[in-house]
């Protein structure tokens, strides 16, 4: 017979090959570090410029970064940094190079499914470094207490108060709080009953904590994360004991509240990794979400959960539709929620394999132009980045075939490109539709200056 101390001891078993797997591929402080990007990546693939006239430039202007010869090689390597340097001082044929950016917020972007190994954890990562690499802040998002993205992103050593967890607690207890203090429902008239938050959650002073404190750097300079753990797998079991101490508490929507909070321009794109099931905190991640992209792989048994998947998340956000009228009518939160957007991605795609592509026409006949044109493809360069915990982007070429490498990049490129297209008039959409700054975002800003 096996008990939890069994179920203890395997796992630290497996932490410590886990600690020498991390060893492998992070720097020896255990630091996961980003490697410099070649001459050729930097013009062709990062700033799409022909090598002659990249190396045109570069000659021409001694103050711009000159990268760093490796011993071995002709070719120059630059950190991102001194990348998006390039991005900004170079201007071919008196172009920008600058991505675009309409005014505004972040735009949010949630990848979801409630099937495991759909590719959430690899869409979220590889479009998150895409978007660096073309010039983007972004801010990720683990809402997964499997926490992949975050060891992905080198963050293995995060306490649960920093995590989706600890902003949801300090919702609670700041929204309880906005409650008792209001006299009265704001569109009933009705009095909202006083709640009161028991010691053992606000003794722990998260309402303390300030909005950067759960905001943290990876190794990709333009890159933040919301990091997850394995501790805040508890979450479920917490936020439904919070939603009985305060069931005015419109516990969906605290991710949502805090991000409108960050400044308007420290961040241009935001991820969300999302767990695989429909619960409270991938409810926070829709909700908080301008659009869905939705990966699944491209076999029946994917198909029929990505159908489960989006009947229950329908029957979820209908649910959530009526009841919290009063507590939500001074915040951004509208309801029934609605997305600019819902997109679903194939991955791990063969384009030989016939059942595979019959399976993108099924996908294609029943959710038409919201099926992404381009899956991502199956690639053994990811499958082995994977086991890395690297992306693509992140993989230096010349540890693999160089041809492997680059179909599997291309194969992420045109997704992320594809993305792009698709996010771009919403996020417009978004900052037209922002207007002037709501108050708690003007006294937020007002504090942050102070
Ligand atoms: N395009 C691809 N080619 C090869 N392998 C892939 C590809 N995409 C994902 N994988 C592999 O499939 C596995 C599952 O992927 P991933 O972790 O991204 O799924 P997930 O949906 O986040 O899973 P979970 O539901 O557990 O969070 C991983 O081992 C990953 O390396
Ligand atoms: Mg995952």
């Amino acid at each position: 017979m096996l008990t939890h101390s069994d179920l203890r001891e395997m796992q630290t078993r497996s932490l410590k090959m886990q600690g020498w797997i991390r060893q492998q591929t992070f720097s020896p402080e255990n630091v996961k570090t980003l490697r410099r990007f070649s001459s050729w990546e930097v013009s062709e693939l990062i700033l799409g410029l022909n090598q002659s006239t990249f190396r045109g430039k570069m000659a021409a202007d001694p103050t711009l970064p000159a990268g760093k010869v490796e011993p071995d090689g002709r070719q120059r390597w630059f950190t991102l940094d001194e990348v998006n340097t390039l991005r900004r001082k170079l201007r071919p044929r008196g172009k920008s190079l600058m991505p675009t950016r309409p005014g505004g917020r972040a735009f949010r972007t949630a990848i979801a499914n409630f099937k495991g190994g759909a590719g959430k954890s690899t869409v979220a990562q590889h479009f998150a470094h895409a978007a660096a690499l073309d010039g983007y802040r972004v801010l990720c998002v683990d809402f997964d207490p499997q926490a992949t993205l975050s060891h992905s992103m080198g963050l293995t050593d995060v306490s649960e108060e920093r995590t989706v967890w600890g902003i949801m607690a300090r919702d609670l207890i700041r929204e309880t709080e906005a409650q008792n203090a209001a006299p009265r429902g704001a569109a009933s008239g009705t009095a909202l009953p006083r709640r009161s938050i028991p010691g053992s959650i606000t003794d722990l002073g998260l309402q303390d904590l300030r909005i950067a404190d759960f905001i943290q750097p990876t190794n990709w300079p333009t890159i933040d994360l919301i990091p997850s753990c394995a501790n805040a797998a508890f979450v479920e079991f917490a936020s439904a004991q919070y939603r009985h101490l305060n069931p005015e508490w419109s516990f969906f929507a605290a991710v949502s509240r805090f991000l409108d909070q960050l400044p308007d321009d420290q961040w241009d794109l935001i991820f969300f990794d999302c767990p695989p099931a429909i619960g409270y905190q991938s409810m926070n991640a829709v909700f908080a979400a301008d659009m869905l992209y939705i990966p699944s792989g491209p076999g029946y048994w994917e198909y029929d959960s990505t159908t489960s998947f989006i009947g229950q998340l329908s029957e979820a956000l209908e649910d959530l539709a009526h009841g919290f009228e009063d507590t939500l009518s001074a915040g951004k939160v509208t309801l029934p929620k609605a997305f600019h957007d819902v997109r679903f991605l194939l991955t791990r795609y063969e384009p030989g394999n016939d059942l595979h592509r019959a399976m993108q026409e099924a996908f294609g006949k029943v959710f038409g132009d919201k099926l992404a044109e381009h899956p991502i493809e199956m690639t053994r360069a990811v499958e082995q980045s994977g086991r890395f915990l690297s992306s693509i982007y992140e993989m230096d070429y010349r540890d693999m075939t160089r041809e492997t490498w680059r179909r599997a990049r291309a194969s992420f490129d045109r997704a992320y490109a594809e993305f792009k297209a698709t996010m771009l008039p919403h996020w417009q959409a978004v900052a037209a539709g922002q207007g002037t700054l709501p108050a708690d975002k003007v006294a937020a800003k007002e504090e942050a200056e102070a």
